[in-house]
């Protein structure tokens, strides 16, 4: 018999990408939902409509992204923590009802972002990066690190996680930074940084990035496929981390695109300073995925993207 995937926030960049995903495998039965079919934020109305179709998975895409709104204006703010904080606890209560698994999707945000990528043997302290910037490798924060945000989007999808963890018996959080893919199709859908600096690259002949700010890009494709991968392996329920592979910052990789994008723009490299913003971004945030195999690296999804746009 074939599960049922209701995949919330199904015209966003993320939902798209599994409803797709989902929709191709004769083993489930997709129901993907936007603003047009149901308000997220009326309960009421989402507990009914949940219960009557009964999924045996919730993939919640919903979010509240625009960071620095949320932090420069209150009502913004009660926004962000309606859907990601209570709209996650909501859904965990009704997932438990029916029994289905709850995935809830998350940040590299939640986390401060101060490690110091450039001091030897790791930052020392095991409740910051949770294990991942001892021993040698890559620096960053594991699944078990502890979360610090420094933004008021970030604590609200803390709060989010921990409702979840608290309320749902059956439920992963995925944790992902820096997504990119096909622009969202809901009316207020966004594109994504490389989409953006891939028309600057076309019409300037010069671009200002700034080099920090350094984590890993994420291509929804392959999260989507890490997600379906995770839930049939029936892993322990908990924290993943699922981004692709290959921490920089957006300076490095807008040279990255250019290169396979063959563009000759000028990159000009620029701190943070240059262009002020609302919110406190972190610093160094590459989240460390040591549970699951790894995604591949983030330039090789790059190129796959930007071939499948021409
Ligand atoms: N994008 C990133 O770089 C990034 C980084 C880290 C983590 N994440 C997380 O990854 C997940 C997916 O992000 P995403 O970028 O794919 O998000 P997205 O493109 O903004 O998709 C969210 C979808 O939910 C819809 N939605 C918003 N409010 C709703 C409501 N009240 N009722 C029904 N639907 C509603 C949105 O419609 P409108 O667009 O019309 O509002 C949109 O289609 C989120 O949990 C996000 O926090 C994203």
């Amino acid at each position: 018999m074939a599960q049922k995937v209701v995949v919330l926030g199904g015209l966003g960049m993320l939902g798209q990408a599994l409803t797709d995903l989902f929709r191709h495998d004769p083993n489930y039965e997709v129901v993907a939902w936007d603003k047009e079919d149901v308000d997220v934020t009326d309960f009421t109305q989402l507990r009914e409509k949940l219960v009557d179709i009964k999924p045996h998975i919730i993939l919640n895409c919903v979010a509240y992204n625009a960071v620095d709104l949320a932090e420069e204006d209150d009502d913004q703010y009660q926004k962000a923590l309606l859907l990601n904080r209570d709209l996650p606890g909501e859904l965990a209560i009704i997932a438990n009802d029916i029994d289905a698994v709850l995935v809830q999707y998350s940040t590299d945000y939640v986390f401060p972002g101060d490690i110091d990528e450039k001091k030897e043997g790791g930052c020392g302290n095991s409740s910051c990066c949770g294990g991942g910037c001892h021993g040698g490798g890559e620096k960053g924060y594991g699944e078990g690190a502890f979360p610090n945000p420094v933004s008021r989007y970030g604590e609200s999808k803390m709060l989010g996680e921990q409702e979840v963890m608290m309320n749902a018996h059956k439920y992963y959080i995925i944790r992902l930074s820096k997504l990119f893919g096909n622009p969202a199709s809901s009316p207020d859908g966004k594109r994504s940084f490389f989409d953006v600096m891939l028309e600057a690259g076309k019409n300037k002949p010069e671009v200002q990035v700034v080099d920090s700010e350094k984590s890993c890009f994420t291509y929804a494709p392959d999260l989507a496929m890490a997600t379906k991968d995770l839930l049939e392996d029936g892993d322990q329920w908990g924290v993943y981390h699922l981004p692709n592979t290959g921490a920089v910052t957006w300076y490095e990789a807008v040279l990255e695109l250019y290169r396979q994008a063959g563009l000759e723009t000028r990159v000009i490299s620029v701190t943070p300073e240059a262009f002020p913003r609302p919110a406190k971004r972190p610093v160094y945030s590459a989240l460390i995925n040591s549970k699951r195999p790894p995604l591949r690296r983030y330039e090789v999804a790059l190129a796959e993207y930007l071939s499948d746009k021409k």
